[in-house]
């Protein structure tokens, strides 16, 4: 599968961090520092020559202002508000009861919890600054932004842009705020850097993703938008996309093998490949290299999700940290071979093994594909079941309306954390829908648009799960994973010609 992700999300391009390069700044001679960014400016030239409707305009900037001014001046968000619109608009849904959230909305209290007790005070906020591409300033149902640094590519205005959408449909329902938000790939703010008694409260920053170790607010990343640089459509059509393209071969008519297409970006991947079909190995794996540049070149004719549902097993490895992918591959109605994943985002904590997909682990890869790929092939309904389950959850669980609705929740419970009033900073930008992107962006823009209020109420979020019911689910996890592990040994033990 594309693993768009991360091919430019890691190592090739200068991940750079803006962030880093803060930091570098204070630190060494300012003309360091344009040296620094004319590279980074090159670097993208090169690379991405015909990323369209970049909204970073790189031009050149006076050497006596302050490095984050500049930065600040360099970028504009393309989306301009020219006249009036305000989102406070009554809001009257038609129906009056909602329905229950999905159990993953449940995360949302969990991912808050470190400031269940104290709230968030401004300072804390600011605190997490140095971490952060922009701060979101909602005020009377108006947003604003004031930015930090850009961000890679154009996953800023696209979370900006659903941010505006969830305005849209539910006027006057997103209560006043202030956060911050990090859209790269690494987590950024650790537990362990707040432990201990004279330790400080973490600074409250929203991302994509999280892990064990991590702190991060999880928020849906910018994919349901759309992902202009890499053609991949917003959610609702490239679901439909995929779904049209899984109809079109049955899944016993499919290869029978572990088909993986993407970007060699992390350790894992990097041994995925060695797991593909050589002369000395069939390990009934697949895998295909995305070439990025070439495909962006050629006008991405074999880097279409909705052609890769061809095989019946598909390999969900994770890139740099967590992949977009994920939601790609599970839509496919194959059986999904997850390799264990270390971070997750809003969705993944509630996937379960066996019943939405088949774990693999992660040492000796190659040797676990081919159990995997085996046991498919000798429980064909069992593992059409769960790849059924899989493409079910991202069909019913991952609604644009949900996400829309798990973005409010989260936001709604935030700002009840909030012990300030939010205020709009003075080099804060108004945003509105109006965009002037050109291009893809702009058309990926237009199909994922919000054109009418709900009227529906959002749905209705559960309680926080109580510490009991979450060791309890990932005891499930572990003992079906270690299920898994059992069956595997027990294949591994038989002779040769019994292992069918
Ligand atoms: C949007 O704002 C930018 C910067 O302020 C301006 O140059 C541009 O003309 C505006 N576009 C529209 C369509 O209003
Ligand atoms: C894996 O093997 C297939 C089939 O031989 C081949 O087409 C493909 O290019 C190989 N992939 C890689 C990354 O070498």
């Amino acid at each position: 599968m594309a693993e768009p992700v991360k091919i430019f999300h890691d190592g090739c391009f200068p991940k750079v961090g803006l962030g880093r390069l803060k930091g570098f700044v204070t630190k060494t001679t300012t003309s360091i520092f344009f040296f620094f960014l004319v590279f980074i400016g090159a670097l993208i030239w090169m690379d991405f020559p015909i990323i369209r409707g970049s909204p970073f305009s790189f031009t050149s900037s006076s050497s006596k202002t302050h490095p984050e001014k500049i930065q600040h001046e360099r970028i504009q968000f393309p989306l301009n508000c020219s006249s009036f619109v305000n989102y406070m608009k009554a809001f009257e849904p038609k129906e009056s009861s909602a329905k229950a959230c999905p159990d993953y909305f449940r995360w949302i209290h969990q991912d808050l919890k470190p400031w269940k007790t104290s709230g968030i005070t401004r300072d804390m906020i600011d605190r997490g600054i140095p971490s952060a591409d922009f701060r979101l300033v909602i005020v009377n149902g108006n947003a604003y932004v004031e930015r930090y640094r850009p961000s890679f590519q154009t996953r800023d205005l696209f979370t900006i842009w659903g941010i505006l959408q969830l305005l849209k449909l539910y006027p006057g329902q997103v209560p006043d705020l202030e956060l911050l938000f990090y859209c790269g790939d690494n987590t950024v703010i650790m537990k362990k850097d707040y432990q201990g008694h004279w330790a400080a409260s973490p600074p409250p920053v929203f991302h994509y993703c999280g892990e064990k170790a991590a702190l991060d607010i999880i928020f849906p990343d910018w994919s349901f938008w759309g992902w202009a640089e890499v053609n991949i459509k917003p959610w609702e059509e490239i679901l439909r996309a995929i779904q049209k393209g899984a109809e079109t071969i049955k899944w016993e008519k499919r290869e029978p093998y572990a088909f993986w297409k993407g970007a060699p970006t992390s350790g894992d991947r990097g041994d995925l490949l060695k797991c593909n079909l050589s002369d000395k190995h069939d390990w009934h794996v697949r895998v295909y290299q995305q070439d990025w540049g070439k495909e962006i070149g050629q006008g991405f004719k074999h880097s279409n999700l909705e052609d890769q549902c061809t095989h019946r097993y598909k390999i969900y490895a994770e890139g740099r940290t967590w992949s977009v992918s994920e939601k790609y591959i599970m839509a496919c109605d194959s059986m999904t071979l997850m390799i264990q994943p270390e971070y997750y985002d809003f969705f993944s904590r509630s996937l379960v093994p066996l019943q939405h997909f088949w774990p693999i682990r992660r040492e000796n890869k190659c040797r676990h594909l081919i159990f995997a790929v085996e046991w498919g092939n000798s429980h064909t309904q069992e593992a059409q079941a769960i790849g059924r389950a899989g493409s079910k959850f991202m069909e019913e669980m991952l609604t644009m309306r949900n996400v829309y609705d798990y973005m409010f929740h989260l936001l709604n419970e935030y700002s009840k954390l909030l012990k300030f009033k939010p205020a709009i900073p003075p080099d804060a930008q108004r945003i509105c829908a109006e965009t002037t992107e050109q291009g893809l962006a702009k058309e990926f823009m237009l199909q994922s648009m919000v054109k009418s209020p709900s009227d529906k109420l959002p749905c209705t979020l559960p309680p926080p799960f109580e510490t009991r019911a979450i060791r309890a689910s990932l005891d499930v996890k572990k003992s079906k994973t270690k299920q898994v592990e059992t069956w595997e040994a027990n294949y591994w033990k038989k002779p040769d010609d019994k292992k069918q």
